[in-house]
């Protein structure tokens, strides 16, 4: 609780309540932005809300594409992207620090794990973190006692870790163990309830990372192992290279980011959230993302290609109409890219290997159409199936459909089919989380390849 006392110092205790629930009716265009306040001791947040309309060419632009695409879950689809107020963040927790204390804090709050539910529940100490890597000297990282004593100085290099299921075996499918034996913990509450975020502070790890919860799914998907050598290609910020180090201990991670601003904030993010131990694992790269598959052919096991798109929450919110006009000129050519960003993947990634394409956008365009353009290309490549594996025990948070070839959208599962009717109407080319009320996670699509 050392952390969230500390917090709950800081801000005073009403306002700390009203940041968290930000309970208001769905109107368009307000924003809400917490801000740490810039007086001299930093004591107080506050919130500033300001009203600006959605930029109505982006909304009409959305209401003829996505009625058409999804449907019915287009209009409360709508009115969340129009409510940013009632977005949800979950809580990433950082295993290279402690988190114990976070980890009451959250459960005191009625936040839940999302990936663990069953497991950590079931277990003695959950939420406190297995194993920490950092060579932060004691009192430079936030490491509690028990962790310094189960690691010693020299235990600096890196350690399989012990998974919280590992402790505790059942008979699930591989599958449904695929999600429980992760060591990446998030945390999300079923209301629209904002943990504080947490500010960067010299020479020590953050303890968590907010993000929406959907984010995580193509982290999930890459079933990244100890010691395979992954390529997060578009990278920048960093949010799912932090989450693929929860997960396991790659023994390459290649962070790609052409873009220098945004490529120094990627650094940021990894220096805020990894061990020093790690360098000689986590590097980042800046090139075009389309150059990997010529110059790096067939090097890594795992590629993510979390790829650059029409970002559907905030382009509502363009700071002009005619910033909302040029955007979407500019979205015609964004599936080119994006198709040419995957075929790179593919080629980067070695046989047997796995590619996971996703998008923030709902455009079937920039996704399902995506996946099948290049499998064209690409006879050796198959789409895996995310529906059991992601879907199903997921669906109690967020909501899915698919998308199938040809634009199908289904919100149910297809029947399975096998990988050599691919082209059929309805093979799922990967999962589409549509944001609902009271379950704003996504948009996010995720789609998996395999190379044959
Ligand atoms: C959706 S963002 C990635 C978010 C990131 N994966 C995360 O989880 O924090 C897409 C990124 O792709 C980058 N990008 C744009 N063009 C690219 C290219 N040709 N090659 C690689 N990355 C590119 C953008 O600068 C942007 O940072």
């Amino acid at each position: 609780m050392r952390a969230f006392r500390g917090l709950s110092k800081r801000i005073n205790l009403k306002c700390f309540w009203c940041l968290l629930f930000n309970r208001h009716n769905a109107t368009d265009g307000v924003l809400l932005q917490i801000q740490q306040n810039e007086s001299p001791n930093n004591k107080v947040r506050k919130t500033i809300q300001k009203k600006r309309p959605a930029c109505s060419v982006v909304l009409h632009h959305f209401d003829q594409q996505y009625s058409e695409e999804l449907g019915d879950l287009w209009p409360s689809a709508r009115a969340v992207l129009l409510n940013p107020q009632s977005w949800q963040y979950g809580v990433m927790l950082n295993r290279f620090s402690t988190v114990t204390d976070i980890t009451d804090s959250l459960l005191s709050l009625g936040f839940s794990s999302l990936l663990t539910q069953t497991t950590v529940s079931s277990l003695p100490h959950n939420g406190a973190s297995t194993v920490s890597n950092s060579k932060y000297p004691e009192g430079q990282d936030t490491f509690s006692p028990h962790h310094i004593s189960e690691c010693s100085p020299e235990d600096f290099n890196l350690q399989p870790e012990v998974p919280f299921h590992a402790l505790n075996q059942d008979p699930r499918s591989e599958l449904d163990l695929s999600l429980h034996h992760s060591s990446l913990q998030c945390y999300v509450h079923p209301r629209r309830l904002r943990f504080p975020s947490q500010a960067h502070r010299d020479g020590l790890l953050k303890q968590y990372y907010l993000l929406n919860a959907a984010s995580l799914l193509p982290v999930l998907a890459l079933q990244v192992r100890d010691e395979e050598r992954v390529l997060d290609l578009c990278s920048a910020p960093g949010g799912k290279a932090v989450a693929i180090m929860q997960s396991a201990t790659p023994a390459l991670l290649c962070c790609n980011e052409p873009d220098p601003h945004r490529r120094d904030w990627l650094s940021k993010t990894l220096e805020s959230f990894l061990p020093r131990s790690l360098n000689n694992r986590v590097i980042v790269s800046a090139q075009d993302g389309r150059s990997f598959g010529d110059s790096e052919t067939g090097f890594y096991d795992k590629v993510l290609v979390d790829a650059p798109c029409s970002n559907d929450k905030s382009w509502l919110y363009s700071s002009s109409e005619q910033r909302g006009e040029q955007r979407l000129k500019d979205r015609a050519g964004l599936p080119e890219l994006q198709a040419q960003l995957l075929r790179s993947a593919l080629s980067a990634v070695r046989r047997g290997g796995v590619v996971v394409y996703s998008t923030c956008t709902l455009s079937n365009s920039e996704n399902g159409a995506v996946v099948e353009t290049v499998l064209k290309d690409f006879p050796e490549a198959e789409v895996e199936d995310l529906w059991e594996e992601i879907a199903t025990p997921l669906s109690k948070c967020f909501t899915f459909s698919s998308q199938a070839a040809c634009g199908q959208m289904c919100t149910k599962a297809p029947p399975l089919l096998s990988n050599s009717t691919m082209s059929s109407h309805s093979h799922r080319l990967g999962i589409l989380v549509v944001p609902q009320p009271d379950r704003t996670w996504g948009p996010m699509f995720l789609s998996r390849i395999r190379r044959k």
